[in-house]
C-alpha cells in the first residue's frame, strides 16, 4: 500500500527555525541535526501508534479489567466543544485533562519502592508526548485536605472504601477499589500564532508562522493512547 497523505515539505522550516514549545531545539543539540526532523521525527504524536497496537494485546491479557479514558476538561472547560471552538476563533491551541479509570482491580498489583503502580503507570504516561502532569485519585487536591476528610472509610472486609480519594492505590499495591488517575497535557506546541524563535543560519531572532497541519488540542487523541499505556502496565504486572 502506497501511503499518499504524506506532507513532509511542511517541517522543512525546522531545519533552521526550532519550534518554540517544541523538541526541535533541543533535538539538533542533542543529535546535532541527526534526528529525522519530518513530523517531529521521535518526538511526534504519530509514534503513540505503537502504544495503541500494544495496548490492544495488553488488554487481551488483563482479564475481566476493563480501562476507559475520557477527557474531562479542555482549555479550563467541562464543555470540550466549546473550548475547542473559541480555541480555533482565537487562532490558538488549549490542553486538557484526561481521567482514566479501570475497574474491576484484583487487589495487590504492584510492587512497593520503584515499581509501585503510580511509579509505573507514571513513567508510561510520560512517554506520551506532550503529556506533563499525572495525579492519582484525588491528588494534587489532597495538599488542601485533612486526614479526617481523605482517608477512605473501609467499609466491607473486600477493602472496599466509601470514597477513593487514594485512586484504587495504596503503598504503591492496588487495594480492589477502581484505579482513578489524570493526566495533563499541555496546549499544543505548533499555532496558527506568530511566536519568537531563533535561526540557526543566521543566530537573529525572529518569527515564526507556523503552516501544515497542528490540532488545536492535542489532548482529545490521547485518551485512547491512555487506556493502550494502562493495559501495558498492568499486563506487565499480572504476566
Ligand atoms: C497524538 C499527538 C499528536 C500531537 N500533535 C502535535 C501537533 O500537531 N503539533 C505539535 O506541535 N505537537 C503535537 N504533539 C505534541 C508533541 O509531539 C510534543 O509536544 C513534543 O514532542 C515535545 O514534547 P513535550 O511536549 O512532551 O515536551 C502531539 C502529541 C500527541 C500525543
Amino acid at each position: 500500500m502506497k501511503i499518499k497523505n504524506i506532507k513532509s515539505g511542511d517541517y522543512d522550516h525546522i531545519l533552521k527555525q526550532p519550534r518554540p514549545g517544541h523538541a526541535d531545539w533541543v533535538a539538533k543539540m542533542k543529535f546535532d541535526g541527526f534526528n529525522d526532523h519530518r513530523g517531529g521525527g521521535h518526538f511526534s504524536g504519530r509514534l503513540t501508534l505503537a502504544l495503541v497496537a500494544a495496548g490492544v494485546v495488553a488488554k487481551k491479557m488483563i482479564g475481566a479489567i476493563q480501562i476507559s479514558a475520557r477527557l474531562v476538561e479542555a482549555g479550563g472547560n467541562s464543555d470540550i466543544e466549546a473550548a475547542i471552538a473559541r480555541a480555533i476563533e482565537e487562532k490558538d491551541s488549549i490542553g486538557g485533562i484526561i481521567e482514566c479509570v479501570a475497574s474491576p482491580m484484583p487487589i495487590g498489583i504492584g510492587e512497593p519502592f520503584f515499581d509501585s503502580v503510580e511509579s509505573m503507570l507514571a513513567h508510561a504516561a510520560f512517554a506520551i508526548p506532550a503529556v506533563k502532569g499525572i495525579e492519582f485519585g484525588s491528588g494534587f487536591a489532597a495538599a488542601k485536605m485533612k486526614g479526617s476528610e481523605h482517608n477512605d472509610r473501609i467499609t466491607s472486609l473486600d477493602g472496599k472504601t466509601a470514597t477513593n480519594h487514594a485512586g484504587g492505590i495504596n503503598g504503591g499495591l492496588t487495594n480492589g477499589n477502581d484505579l482513578v488517575f489524570r493526566v495533563v497535557v499541555k496546549p499544543t506546541s505548533s499555532t496558527s500564532q506568530p511566536q519568537q524563535t531563533i535561526n540557526f543560519e543566521s543566530g537573529k531572532l525572529e518569527e515564526l508562522m507556523i503552516g501544515g497541519r497542528h490540532d488545536t488540542c492535542i489532548a482529545l487523541r490521547v485518551p485512547v493512547v491512555l487506556e493502550a499505556i494502562t493495559a501495558i502496565v498492568l499486563a506487565g504486572f499480572m504476566a
